[in-house]
């Protein structure tokens, strides 16, 4: 097979609960989780040997995901066959925004093609879970609810789209961190798989296709200790708001933010100028099912 470019894109979550912290330290989650049209771009291409560069040097490292995810498979099949893998990065590190996640989805995605495994999904899953918890998710998509540590994903068919504006300070928040400043009881051993009122209210919104709507339901467990450790993200938030923001969350763990406007005007406008206080803002929509 000559060149394939597959691309990885970019989840919000719209709601994120913490239902409590399980016995193996992870946490239950309930989450809807949305894919949107930033995205980076991963090419393949034959080679002896398995190769990976990236667009950023910092990321072109033995334990990027991309690697890790290839890694994986080609042990699993005992696969002598290299591969050339160059990933294109949009997505900022550290912002919530699932890139490397993502990433890790679409090089299981490009391979199991590239070297004809005909992996069964099941496994696949198996291999998306093991890679982290938010990988399952970007093998479906576009849009589903998440529970779980992340790997029980039941896509959430609907129409809707949003005109969102992205925001990232400087500062990056690790994930682990983040977690850790939680406060949360121990999950119980069974938890109902039908969703939480705010859950439910979410998906109602996206169904009904109102952005106003969908901007009034945002919820996210992790925004008060993100908040915490990282003071200027309050700030951030009051300005997309004064943009003309219907409604503004953390993306999952953060550090970015993103709001939901009302128009895609809105969003062009509200991305220029909030590169006044952020070094990396950016102009999306939901990515169409
Ligand atoms: O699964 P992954 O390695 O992506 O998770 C990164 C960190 O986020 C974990 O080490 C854990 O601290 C936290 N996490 C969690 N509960 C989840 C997902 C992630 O506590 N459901």
């Amino acid at each position: 097979m000559g060149m394939i470019t597959i691309q990885a894109p970019a989840k919000i979550n719209l709601t994120l609960v913490v239902r409590g912290k399980r016995a193996d330290g992870y946490h239950a989650l309930e989450s809807v989780m949305q894919m949107i049209t930033l995205a980076d771009r991963l090419e393949l291409e034959d080679a002896d040997a398995l190769q990976f560069t990236c667009s950023d040097p910092a990321l072109e490292t033995a334990d990027n995901l991309v690697v890790r995810a290839a890694t994986m498979l080609r042990r699993h099949y005992g696969i002598t066959r290299g591969v050339r893998l160059h990933l294109e990065k949009n997505i900022p590190a550290q912002a919530g925004l699932g890139g490397g996640s993502s990433d890790a989805a679409a090089t299981l995605l490009a391979l199991n093609e590239f070297w004809q495994l005909r992996c069964p999904l099941d496994e696949m899953r198996g291999f998306a879970a093991a890679l982290g918890s938010d990988v399952p998710f970007f093998l479906d998509g576009p849009s589903a609810l998440v529970q779980g540590r992340g790997e029980t994903v039941t896509p959430i068919p609907h129409q809707a789209n949003c005109h969102l504006v992205l925001a990232k300070p400087s500062a990056g928040l690790s994930t682990a961190e983040v977690y850790a400043r939680l406060y949360a009881r121990p999950a119980p051993d069974h938890l109902p798989a039908h969703p939480l009122p705010a859950t439910q209210a979410m998906i109602d919104a996206l169904r009904h296709g109102d952005p106003a709507t969908a901007a009034r339901a945002l919820i996210n467990t992790l925004e008060s200790p993100a908040l915490a450790m990282l003071p200027a993200l309050s700030m951030l938030h009051e300005r997309m708001l004064q943009q003309g923001c219907l409604g503004v969350l953390l993306c999952g763990s953060g550090s970015a933010m993103f709001g939901i406007c009302p128009d895609a005007a809105t969003a062009a406008h509200a991305a220029i100028d909030l590169r006044n206080d952020c070094p990396w803002t950016a102009q999306a929509e939901f990515l169409p099912a």
